[in-house]
């Protein structure tokens, strides 16, 4: 075993070196390599023939894979969801993963099952759950963590209709889920994977800002309980994906709480406001919630996957436990994970949020995301001082939804084909990537700021790529017929 160990250094020494090598180069987002030229040289590699050497395989990884990447911590990446991560919380992966820890019962696990655990507290304490009756598990992401809370509605919905099986079919099919258009798409998914089809939602209307009307919530309420309709759960976001829009939470409680319905807050986004320094009051009324999913892996710094749903009531998880006789027997008394999860075998995902705590502490993950959510405002500034740019909406979190639309574009250019374009072309020079979205209607390009470590300066450097790409794309080529290159709006097929 010994020689097993110094073997393990070894090897996790080498990986180390050629990655962060590779990460201190990093001198773009990402490499203008085609999507055929990374498929040929990844069918290049025979896997029926080992090289039987890992430094040889770890230099051959440089060509399929990481001179390719895309890198999230570079200043022109800002496009979705993905955080630079701690340093604290790398080092705590290698750890996990040489261990290979897995989690779901108290013989595999032990203190690890109680670390997790105690994140968990630690999270529902910085809810403001403060009965102790709260609960929660770890789990693959805001996907995952939506859909478990929405199982968990489902089940006390149909368990208030009784338990005549005879009945159950029938009573599924009038299950809703009331939510906005704004909501994250696995919330719709979730109401299909759960038997309740695409019938299932009910799509309420939003206000300017993009959320959800507690008024009108309160009538849909009422109008499906007189169909005869059995609303299960209202989902609230809390920092939608593109417009970080913050439904008004304490509103949205006391109409959930007439009507006797499960609220769950999607908070995969905004939950990195409960360490805020000074936003955490926008996440007010969360402490009302039935279910919240909070994703570590985006405002809290960690690396994929780190996520939780959180539930105000512990017995609420149980509706998703199966005991089986070789893992989790039923009256155990033990510490055994799976019974409150969707998973089976699990990853130690809870140490790196440990190990980030324990040396960053909690304030500074909140400064950094607050420090994200003041460069979005800025940005917001600069493009709507600037005439080449329409700023769509102003910021509510750290997404800046914009588009190219300088006063002399001709009428004959689409806005959202030309925006689209703008994309397409910096990500296939690897100059930047910055993401595409549709608000009210609109085609839009959309930062993505979750970098605190950005600078205003290399923001605006990023405008300037946009407008230098978006004149280049709508200024017609020089007729010449010894000219035979094609414009980038040819290209593109623009005009
Ligand atoms: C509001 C919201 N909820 C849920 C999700 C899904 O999270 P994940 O990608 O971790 O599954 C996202 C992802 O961006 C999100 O923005």
């Amino acid at each position: 075993m010994g020689g097993q160990a110094r073997q393990l250094e070894t090897a996790v020494a080498a990986a180390s070196a050629f990655t962060t090598d590779h990460l201190a180069r990093v001198d773009r987002p990402r490499s203008p390599r085609t999507h055929l030229e990374l498929e040929q040289s990844i069918d290049a590699v025979d896997l029926e023939q080992p090289l039987g050497d890992l430094d040889e395989v770890i230099g051959e990884l440089g060509d399929v894979w990481l001179d390719h990447a895309v890198w999230y911590h570079d200043p022109r990446y800002i496009a979705h969801l993905n955080c630079p991560i701690t340093v604290a919380s790398v080092a705590a992966e290698v750890m996990a993963t040489s261990v290979n820890t897995a989690v779901e019962s108290w013989d595999q696990a032990t203190s690890a099952a109680l670390i997790e655990k105690r994140l968990i507290r630690w999270t529902t304490d910085r809810i403001g759950f403060t009965d102790g009756l709260a609960d929660g598990v770890f789990t693959s992401g805001g996907t995952q963590s939506n859909l478990q809370a929405l199982f968990i509605a489902r089940e006390k919905a149909l368990a208030s209709c009784g338990t005549d099986a005879d009945t159950h079919a029938e009573n599924l099919s009038r299950i809703r889920f009331l939510t906005t258009g704004n909501a994250h798409y696995s919330v719709a998914r979730a109401a299909r994977l759960l038997g309740l089809g695409d019938r299932g939602i009910i799509s309420l209307g939003e206000d300017s800002r993009g959320r959800l009307n507690p008024a009108e919530l309160d009538r849909r309420l009422a109008e499906a309980r007189l169909e005869g309709l059995l609303p299960a759960a209202v989902i609230a976001t809390a920092g939608t994906t593109d417009r970080g829009a913050i439904d008004p939470l304490p509103e949205i409680t006391e109409v959930c709480r007439r009507h006797s319905v499960h609220l769950h807050v999607d908070a995969a986004y905004g939950g990195a406001l409960l360490v805020s320094p000074r936003r955490r009051s926008w996440l007010a009324g969360i402490e009302q919630a039935d279910s919240i999913t909070v994703d570590f892996h985006k405002g809290f710094y960690q690396p994929v996957a780190c996520s939780a749903v959180l539930v105000r009531r512990a017995r609420d998880l149980y509706h998703v436990s199966w005991f089986a006789d070789y893992l989790n027997p039923a009256s155990s008394g033990r510490l055994n994970l799976a019974d409150i999860s969707l998973q089976t075998t699990r990853r130690f995902d809870a140490l790196k949020l440990w190990v980030t705590l324990r040396v960053c502490g909690a304030a500074a993950i909140g400064e950094a995301f607050d420090r994200c959510c003041d460069l979005a405002t800025d940005t917001a500034r600069l493009l709507y001082e600037d005439p080449d740019f329409e700023l769509v909406d102003p910021p509510q979190l750290s997404t800046v939804l914009f588009r190219f639309a300088p006063p002399q574009t001709g009428p004959d250019v689409d806005a959202a084909q030309l925006n689209q374009c703008i994309r397409d072309v910096l990500f296939d020079s690897g100059e930047a990537v910055v993401a595409t979205t549709v608000i009210k209607g609109k085609a839009c390009l959309k930062f993505t700021i979750l970098d605190p470590t950005l600078t205003v300066d290399q923001l605006r450097e990023v405008i300037a790529l946009v407008r230098d790409t978006g004149h280049e794309l709508t200024t017609p080529a020089p007729q010449s017929s010894a000219d035979q290159t094609p414009s980038p709006a040819e290209r593109q097929h623009l005009s």
